[in-house]
C-alpha cells in the first residue's frame, strides 16, 4: 500500500506524464479475467494510481463467464474492455511448441498455465502500445511464478513499460478483498466459500489452496472440475487415433481437425475416462514448494502419443540428446524466459528433429490410464523385416554381420582387458 500512495503522491506532484487519455491520466492496461482479484483492481488501480484502466481478457480457452464480464468491468470503472480471442495463435505458436519438447516440468506438470503467459503477456503489450499507456498490470501475487512470467515477458518486449500488481504491493485476504468490493460498490461474481485458487485454459487446468495445502490428505472431490472420478468412469474402454504430421497433432480418429478442436474434442474424451488428473509437489521459481493439482486430459493423451511417434520415427543418438534439449525448453516455459534469448536457438533445434515424426498413434484410455497401444507411420524407423524372429516374415537381418559388428564393439575393453591382465602378471596371451 506504502509504494502506492507514493506512487500517487509523485503523480498529483507531477500532473500528468506519458501518452495521456482524454481524462489526462495516464493509462494501464489490465490483464483482466473478470475474477474477484482483477475486479477490484480495476477500482484500486484507478484509485491509488490515479490511471485510466483499459480491462483485457486474453481468451486463451478458459471457460465462459456466467456474465458479460467486459461489460460488467465497465460498470466497475474501466474507461474500455476488451474480449481478445488468441486461442488459434496458442494452440499453433505455443502448445504445438510445447508438445513437440514433451513438455512436462518436472515429468509431470504439462505446463498449462505457464505457456499461456508469454501469449498473454504479448497480447497486452500490443494493446499497450496501441492504446499508449504507460502501465501494464495482473493479479499476481508476490508468491508464485505468473508475477515472473508477466514482468519478464512485458519488459522483454517492451522495457518501457512499467508493471503494477496490486495483490503483491497490496496483501490482503480474499475475504478482505470482497469487503473492500462492497465498501466501493464493485460488482463481482464471487462466493466467499469458495477456497481455491484456479487457472484454466484450453491446455489444462491448474489448482491449488485450501485442503490441497496438507500435502498427505488426497485431493477433496471438489477440485476436480474437468475429469470424470477414475472409478467411476466406463467399464470399457475407450480407444482413439491421433495424426501428426511433423510432431503436430494433425488428426483425431483419421478426421482432419484444427488444433482448437482437437484439443477441445480429446479432452472432452480422455476427461470422460477419468484421465489427466495429477497430483503434485512442484518446484516454484520463487523457491517455495508447492502442492497443486492439474486436469490437462488432451495434454496427457497428446504427449504421450507424441512420445511414441518419436519413438517409431527418431533414431536413439536424437531421442537421447532431444531429452537434454527438452528439459531446457520446459524450464524455459515455466521460468518465464520466453523472450529469452535461448527459447528461440532451442525451438529450431526441436523443430529440426520433427521433420520426419509423423504418422498415427492408437492410444486406449481406460479408467484414468493412458496406454498406447499401436503406432505406424510412413517413415518409420521401426523395420518389421529387421526385426522378426518369426518364421512368416522375410528376414532381412544379416546375422553373420553381428559378429564382425561385435568383434569391433568389444575390442576397446578386449584389448583393456588384455592389458591390464598383463599388468596384473596375468596370461597376456592372444
Ligand atoms: N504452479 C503452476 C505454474 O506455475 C500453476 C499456477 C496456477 N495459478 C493459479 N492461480 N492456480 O505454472
Amino acid at each position: 500500500m506504502a509504494a502506492a500512495k507514493a506512487a500517487k503522491k509523485e503523480q498529483a506532484k507531477k500532473g500528468t506524464a506519458g501518452k495521456a487519455g482524454e481524462s489526462g491520466r495516464d493509462k494501464v492496461v489490465l490483464a483482466y479475467s473478470g475474477g474477484l482479484d482483477t475486479s477490484v483492481d480495476i477500482h484500486w488501480l484507478s484509485e491509488n494510481y490515479n490511471v485510466d484502466v483499459v480491462a483485457v481478457s486474453v481468451d486463451v480457452g478458459q471457460p465462459k463467464a456466467e456474465d458479460d464480464i467486459i461489460a460488467r468491468a465497465k460498470r466497475n470503472g474501466a474507461v474500455d474492455a476488451m474480449f481478445i480471442d488468441v486461442r488459434k495463435e496458442f494452440v499453433e505458436n505455443y502448445v504445438w511448441p510445447l508438445v513437440k519438447a514433451n513438455g512436462l516440468y518436472q515429468d509431470v506438470y504439462p505446463l498449462s498455465t505457464a505457456i499461456a503467459r508469454p501469449l498473454m503477456a504479448k497480447t497486452l503489450v500490443e494493446v499497450a502500445e496501441k492504446v499508449g499507456a504507460k502501465y501494464i498490470a495482473h493479479g499476481c501475487t508476490g508468491k508464485g511464478n505468473d508475477q515472473v512470467r508477466f514482468d519478464a515477458g512485458i519488459v522483454a518486449q517492451n522495457p518501457d513499460l512499467k508493471i503494477l500488481a496490486p495483490q503483491r504491493e497490496w496483501v490482503v485476504s480474499r475475504d478482505e478483498e470482497i469487503d473492500y468490493a462492497a465498501e466501493h460498490g464493485i460488482e463481482i461474481k464471487a462466493k466467499k466459500n469458495s477456497p481455491y485458487s484456479r487457472d484454466e485454459n484450453l491446455w489444462g487446468a491448474s489448482c491449488e489452496c485450501g485442503a490441497l495445502e496438507d500435502a498427505w490428505s488426497e485431493p477433496p472431490a471438489g477440485v476436480w472440475a474437468h475429469t470424470v472420478d477414475p472409478d467411476k468412469a466406463p467399464d470399457e474402454p475407450t480407444y482413439i487415433e491421433i495424426g501428426f504430421e511433423k510432431g503436430v497433432p494433425v488428426s483425431l480418429n483419421g478426421k482432419k481437425t484444427d488444433g482448437v478442436t482437437l484439443i477441445e474434442k480429446l479432452d472432452k474424451i480422455a476427461g470422460d475416462n477419468g484421465v489427466g488428473r495429477i497430483d503434485h509437489v512442484e518446484d516454484r521459481l520463487v523457491g517455495i514448494k508447492s502442492r497443486e493439482t492439474y486436469e490437462c486430459p488432451a495434454a496427457v493423451v497428446i504427449i504421450a502419443a507424441h512420445k511414441a511417434m518419436e519413438a517409431m520415427c527418431l533414431q536413439r543418438e536424437v531421442l537421447d540428446f532431444k531429452r537434454i534439449v527438452e528439459q531446457k525448453f520446459t524450464r524455459i516455459v515455466y521460468d518465464g524466459q520466453w523472450f529469452g534469448g535461448l527459447r528461440e536457438p532451442v525451438n529450431a533445434f526441436i523443430d529440426k528433429t520433427q521433420e520426419y515424426v509423423t504418422g498415427t498413434v492408437r492410444v486406449k484410455l481406460y479408467k484414468g490410464s493412458v496406454t498406447v497401444v499401436g503406432r505406424k507411420s510412413p517413415v518409420s524407423l521401426y523395420d518389421q523385416g529387421l526385426a522378426t524372429y518369426s518364421k512368416d516374415t522375410v528376414d532381412t537381418f544379416d546375422h553373420k554381420a553381428a559378429m564382425g559388428f561385435i568383434y569391433v564393439w568389444g575390442l576397446p575393453d578386449q584389448t583393456a582387458a588384455r592389458a591390464h591382465a598383463g599388468a596384473k602378471g596375468k596370461s597376456k596371451k592372444q
